[in-house]
């Protein structure tokens, strides 16, 4: 067991994050119901060249312009037809509207979340928090990354590998999501993701996932991950249901 995240509490997080205690992620209001409200493609944090040579310029703008794009388009038009539906009481295309949402948002979310995990090269690993965290739930970041590399290479379609917090068991967990249908732990907290499917690297890559892997593995920005872990070691979590690992209660 690593001190490092054994002994991280509450306490420490605010330190990290000042009196509030919350990063801004966390201090956001939730957010509203109403159908007039829309999704949005977010903008890229950095220019869409400056992940260049891992990927491609064109790569970056095919990738977020297009395909991710498409996903705020169809998840915002399911959340219109969603409402019409509901007013006619049309609880089969209810239903049917409610599974395009799930994997358009779910998309649109992935890719949000990919695009900040995402930063130009500068040759870092995982330090602090993040290192002491990998080393307690995989035994170390090479056994991590060769974990990581497997799951993300057997996948036969595509699909997204993830890693994410679990906030029970206090531990990091490797999951996958298999052609949209996520082998997840629920309530687990998306840390890392990585896009396995074609779109994302095709243009560069052609079908060499295995090449994709290492060059996503020289453009992670692991400040981004560690800064989404530590904000998860400050979430109070409601009825634990295992003993804390390593010796620091959720929520204390
Ligand atoms: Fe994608």
């Amino acid at each position: 067991m690593n001190d490092a995240v054994s002994t991280l509490t509450l306490s420490d997080a605010r330190d990290d994050f000042g009196v509030a205690g919350r990063p801004d992620c966390v201090r956001r209001p939730m957010p509203s119901a109403n159908v007039d409200e829309r999704y949005v493609l977010s903008e890229l944090p950095w220019d869409a060249g400056a992940l260049a040579p891992y990927c491609s310029r064109e790569m970056i703008v095919l990738h977020h312009d297009l395909h991710h794009g498409a996903h705020v388009d169809r998840a915002n038009r399911a959340l219109q037809q969603l409402d019409s539906a509901r007013r006619r009481r049309d609880w089969l295309t209810v239903t049917q509207l409610e599974t395009d949402l799930a994997v358009n948002l779910s998309e649109h979310a992935l890719h949000t979340i990919l695009w900040t995990n995402l930063a130009p090269p500068t040759g870092a690993q995982p330090q602090g928090t993040l290192r002491a965290a990998l080393d307690n739930s995989f035994g170390s970041v090479d056994a991590f990354r060769e974990q990581f590399m497997t799951v993300a290479t057997a996948m036969r379609s595509g699909g997204w590998v993830t890693v994410a917090w679990d906030p029970y068991g206090r531990r990091l967990v490797i999951e996958p999501i298999l052609d949209r249908h996520s082998i997840a732990i629920c309530n687990t907290h998306l840390l890392l993701v990585c896009d396995v499917w074609e779109h994302a690297y095709s243009l560069q890559y052609g079908k060499a996932r295995n090449e994709w892997l290492e060059a996503f593995w020289e453009i992670v920005d692991w400040r981004n991950v560690e800064s989404r872990l530590i904000a998860q070691l400050s979430v109070f979590v409601l009825e634990p249901y295992t003993a804390p690992l390593f010796g620091c209660a959720a929520g204390t």
